[in-house]
């Protein structure tokens, strides 16, 4: 049992691997947080003074004098707003009265193995009811009849903890959620640096790093989308922590909408951190007898650094988020059309495509935006998800590609509808809208309003009108703009604060339906790259497009800080015609992620063509040590080198690849890299010279690479094997 209540001191102990997180109901029925951090046993904190109360004047109190309990001052679990906790609070209900003062009380608890899901949202799984066990904390408040109900799950031999929350009307009013987080976790220090991964289209997810002050530091998403921008991941690092030692903390959002999450510091130099919707578009009106549910942070600690928090997500979300039939099966090498032909190709240009990728060994082809509609470039056709009849024939293209030994996959991008459509001419008003407003054109295309049935309905049925026709192995499913005009001619006015939830619950429904009914298909979701990147998405789809910038050494920034919190496997990244590089570079890089090709196979050089084989040959080679192994970090791009270097070593210890880049050129220079997560007491043999060296002498010496290739952007692997 991960999960101890002590019934005397009314405490909980969390315990998930070697992490605990300690709760217990203190004064007044308040929950306040003990400890959250290294595993300990305890479960008495009678002792536990956390404040002096010397110093709480200006706090409001229930106890009538200065020296006493204040909500502003002690740990809230679950902190109310408006009434005595001035920080950032967990959740505030407008009452029908047109007031937000709001109070939640413990009321009770219950504690059960196994982990519940979460009704319309994606959530992480425990495989077994063994696995992880279950708390749920229910408060009450008494004024709306508000039942709060916090969920909490610990996995037992992983250091995860899961935290969502649901809220019933037991009152007799309707009354509005104005905000809802997901989580809230107290630290009793400050002494933090907060890690979030910022970036742009072409630039996603770069790794940037600051020192707590007294002030609210956090992210946000306005986009209706996780975005580009942010992605919807915090860490915290304790001062003086590294890549491989220290106290670290992370907070991952698994949704895939707008969001706020962050941290506040308070005048005691106590952190508090929130994760949840963006309380600037996210309003849900709760009738009698209504139930909302939020989605989950997922919340790992380690003592050791970074890098372990990062495997600690990799092993966690491969295992217990990722699903379906690729969760296990390897996954194919695939060539996409797009970087190779964008709009202009027809069938016999596909096959052909297909023919040469046979020859070098990939295993898919897969035909990407502009097969639909009359789709010749990015002004029409969302919507119309039936075949451009002049452009190709389906199910002879199909044929054809599985004739010649590879697998078919397709493009989609299902929330978005061109003005130049049949489905528009038909149901205008079933894009998102604001009557009388002017529409903000993206990539001259509208976004669907997903809040309705009959919108998913519809792209459903077109959808399965084609991947039923013929047998398509993979979907990748796109989506190029955010929401702007966020208005539904569906909705009521009360109701219109939901909008933005409501097409998420939309589109994973649309995603569940397609994945419950195509479970053979790989799914790879893409946003213009990757502008929805987040573990929401991962859930319906095992790999996601790393990004529309195929360049291997603005990749580096990229993949590296996509790894801060997602694992290899889901990581789409492909090799392109792109000039920085040569082909090598390109392949040593793209080998970290899903691998594949974004050129046309048509236009390579003999040369090219044998690295491509060799490239092929060693995806397979290194497939297992990729997907299942540990990432080390050795050389980050933000650490400012002038080289890049990363490893990955088998579960067993037996197997290591080192992967370097020389980003800007380096002259005789000596150069060692320390390696990482080998078995000291091990001898491995160097597949560049053959020679054997201890484990220890890798790891605590260092392997003498100063005589790699050291020119402007080279790169450099060597693969390492247990004797
Ligand atoms: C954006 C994606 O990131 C690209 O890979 C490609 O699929 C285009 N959309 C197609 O419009």
């Amino acid at each position: 049992m991960s999960i101890i209540y002590n019934e005397s001191t009314r405490t909980f102990n969390l315990t998930a691997g070697d992490s605990s997180l300690c709760i217990g109901v203190f004064s007044h029925e308040y929950l306040v947080t003990y400890h959250y951090g290294k595993k300990i046993p305890d479960t008495d904190f009678s002792s536990y003074e956390y404040y002096s109360p010397r110093t709480a004047s200006f706090n409001p109190t229930r106890d009538g004098s200065t020296n006493c309990f204040t909500m502003d001052t002690y740990p809230l679990e679950y902190p109310s707003f408006g009434t005595g906790d001035y920080r950032r609070t967990g959740i505030r209900i407008r009452a029908a009265e047109g007031n937000t003062a709001t109070d939640f009380r413990y009321s009770s608890h219950r504690i059960y193995k196994g982990k519940p899901s979460i009704p319309g949202l994606p959530a992480t799984y425990a495989n077994t009811d063994d696995e992880a066990d279950t708390l749920e904390i229910t408060m009450t408040d008494t004024v709306t009849g508000g039942e709060l109900c916090l969920v909490y799950t610990a996995f037992n031999s992983i250091n995860a903890i899961t935290k969502s929350a649901y809220l019933k009307n037991c009152g007799s009013k309707p009354f509005v959620i104005e905000d809802f987080c997901s989580s809230v976790t107290n630290l009793s220090s400050c002494d933090f640096s907060m890690i979030n991964l910022y970036g742009k289209h072409n630039s996603e997810r770069n790794f940037s790093k600051n020192p707590l002050t007294h002030n609210r530091q956090s992210i946000i998403s306005r986009r209706g989308a996780s975005g580009h921008e942010q992605n919807p991941f915090i860490a915290l690092v304790r001062d003086g922590s590294t890549e491989e030692t220290g106290d670290t903390y992370g907070f991952s959002f698994v949704y895939s909408g707008s969001y706020e999450m962050g941290c506040d510091v308070d005048y005691y130099d106590s952190t508090r951190i929130t994760v949840g919707f963006n309380p600037e578009q996210f309003s849900w009106l709760l009738s009698p007898g209504e139930v909302f549910y939020t989605p989950e942070t997922v919340h790992v600690y380690t003592d050791k650094g970074l890098g372990e928090m990062s495997r600690i997500y990799h092993r966690f979300y491969s295992s217990n988020l990722i699903r379906g039939r690729y969760k296990t099966e390897k996954r194919p090498l695939l060539i996409n059309s797009w970087e190779a032909a964008y709009f202009d190709f027809d069938e016999e240009k596909l096959v052909s495509f297909a023919r040469e990728a046979k020859d070098l060994g990939i295993e898919m082809l897969v035909m990407d935006d502009g097969w639909f509609g009359h789709r010749d470039n990015d002004r029409s056709s969302l919507g119309d998800w039936f075949v451009y009849e002049s452009k190709i024939n389906l199910q002879s293209l199909v044929r054809r590609v599985h004739g010649l030994g590879l697998k078919f996959g397709i493009w989609y991008e299902p929330e978005m509808i061109s003005e130049d459509s049949l489905l528009y001419k038909a149901h205008p008003g079933w894009c998102l809208h604001v009557d009388g407003r002017e529409h903000c054109e993206c990539r001259h295309q509208y976004v669907l309003d997903m809040s309705r049935p009959e919108v998913v309905d519809n792209i459903f049925e077109q959808m399965c009108s084609v991947l039923s026709s013929c047998e398509i192995d993979y979907l990748k499913w796109d989506f190029n703009r955010n929401l702007t005009e966020v208005g539904s001619t569906a909705l009521s006015p009360e109701r219109h604060g939901e909008l933005y939830h409501r097409f998420m619950l939309g589109t994973y429904d649309l995603m569940d339906r397609i994945t419950t009914a195509y479970p053979h298909i790989l799914l790879e979701n893409c946003s213009g790259g990757g502008g929805r990147f987040d573990p929401g998405m991962l859930y319906y789809s095992p790999q996601i497009w790393a990004s529309d910038n195929t360049d291997p050494i603005e990749r580096l920034a990229i993949q590296f800080g996509t790894s801060i919190c997602y694992p290899a496997s889901s990581m789409g990244a492909h090799v392109s015609f792109c000039q920085r590089t040569g082909f090598d570079v390109k392949g040593d890089v793209a080998l970290w992620g899903t691998f594949g090709y974004e050129l046309d196979p048509t236009r390579l050089t003999e040369a090219d063509k044998a690295l491509i084989k060799e490239q092929v040959a060693d995806y397979h080679r290194y497939y297992d040590l990729i997907r299942y192994g540990d990432l080390y970090r050795l050389i980050p791009p933000w650490d400012g080198e002038r080289r890049v270097a990363w490893e990955f070593v088998s579960p067993d210890r037996s197997k290591a690849l080192i992967t370097t880049v020389t980003t800007r050129y380096v002259t005789m220079e000596r150069f060692f890299l320390r390696l990482r997560g080998l078995d000291p007491n091990k001898s491995y043999r160097n597949s560049i010279d053959g020679k054997i060296f201890s484990g220890a002498f890798l790891m605590y010496s260092g392997l003498n690479l100063s005589f790699m290739p050291c020119g402007d952007m080279q790169s450099y692997k060597v693969y390492f094997e247990e004797v």
